[in-house]
């Protein structure tokens, strides 16, 4: 085992390490992709299906596919899925994303989909179930991933998700934008000791919160269950707009609130959620970049990305900061987080 760790404490922190490779590789698929949407032109919705991490990956998906092509979008979690049995039809796309390819609920699901719609899977485990019984399959290509935690196969996944939905758009300046994730990821990864000395300013926490707008949503969610799995700390990732219709009352002295702020559209609705915190005495840790004058004269803790990432590239660079926060407070509570209590890798049961 240490020999597989190459040096590195844990798997987790080895994995955040291989995620620049992790998309470059996932970016070959470009081709296949082109090849598998050729057949999608009669869909006129599509369903993505998918547990935890990779339900986040898909959340981001349905923003993308409606905004950049149009195309109606759901997510669904595989567990609830029966629920929609009945709204599907041939001419519904159902994406299940799965890193394990095994995930019982999400095996269900496929088998339903299959007797009306057309099913792609995207999965990161060659010759897994599902890459056996999707009618259409892209394989990520993060590498095998033994910490609990997803972390490379979730950049992987959203690499494949970007593909798909620029190229069903055709969107050139998405496809030319996605090259450089790869090394916007190094960047992050080169800022560590910010992570580090941020965890142990607040590993004494008992609940955070995560806001994200648009795009960032789905990061804040993410972000919020890495903490959770590992370090145990209750974290609740919310939609910046939806503050105010509830979890406000939960802001008090103290507590740490995590802002995704990357400049563009949502940046200005997102700062004054940030200001509505922070007013009520939130401790905010904002991830933003590292020119944003306005948020480095509002948020006392910035952690600064490096060069500009758009507000569309974000969640391919953003949860990597994430990550390492979470990673970093588990380590100071003395936690494993290769291996999270009552936790599997691979969730067979329903
Ligand atoms: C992620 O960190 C979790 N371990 C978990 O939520 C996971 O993403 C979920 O069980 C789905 O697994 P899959 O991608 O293998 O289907």
């Amino acid at each position: 085992e240490m020999a597989e760790k190459e040096g590195y404490d844990h798997f987790m922190i080895k994995e955040i390490n291989e995620q620049a490779t992790a998309v470059r590789n996932t970016l070959t698929q470009r081709e296949n992709i082109e090849n598998i949407i050729k057949d999608f032109d009669d869909i006129t919705r599509i369903c993505f299906v998918a547990c935890g991490t990779s339900y986040h990956a898909s959340l981001t998906g349905k923003y993308l596919i409606e905004s950049l092509a149009g195309i109606p979008t759901d997510v669904i979690l595989a567990s609830e899925f029966k629920f929609s049995q009945k709204t599907l039809n041939e001419n519904t796309l159902v994406i299940f994303i799965s890193q394990s390819g095994e995930t019982a609920d999400s095996l269900k699901a496929l088998d339903v989909a299959n007797e009306t719609s057309k099913t792609l899977g995207i999965v990161n485990v060659a010759g897994s179930s599902i890459t056996r019984r999707a009618q259409y399959v892209i394989q990520t290509q993060a590498g095998p991933e033994i910490g609990v935690a997803a972390t490379k196969t979730y950049v992987s996944q959203l690499t494949a998700i970007y593909l798909f939905a620029a190229l069903m758009a055709k969107d050139e300046n998405l496809l030319n934008e996605l090259n450089n994730v790869p090394d916007f990821i190094d960047e992050v990864l080169k800022d560590v000791e910010s992570i580090k000395s941020m965890s142990k300013r607040y590993n004494y926490a008992k609940d955070f919160f995560y806001l994200g707008r648009g795009y960032s949503y789905p990061t804040a969610l993410e972000g919020a269950l890495k903490l959770k799995e590992i370090s145990y700390i209750h974290g609740e990732g919310y939609a910046a707009g939806e503050l105010k219709h509830g979890p406000l009352a939960l802001i008090d002295e103290g507590i740490p609130v995590v802002v995704v702020i990357p400049p563009g559209d949502s940046h200005k609705k997102t700062m004054s959620n940030l200001e509505e915190v922070k007013s009520r005495g939130a401790r905010v840790l904002a991830f933003g970049a590292a020119d944003d004058e306005e948020l480095a004269l509002k948020a006392p803790e910035v952690f600064k990305i490096n060069p500009e990432v758009s507000e569309i590239i974000a969640p391919l660079v953003y949860i990597v900061p994430l990550q390492l926060l979470s990673y970093y407070i588990t380590i100071e509570k003395g936690f494993d987080p290769d291996k999270p209590r009552n936790l599997a890798k691979c969730v067979t049961v329903e």
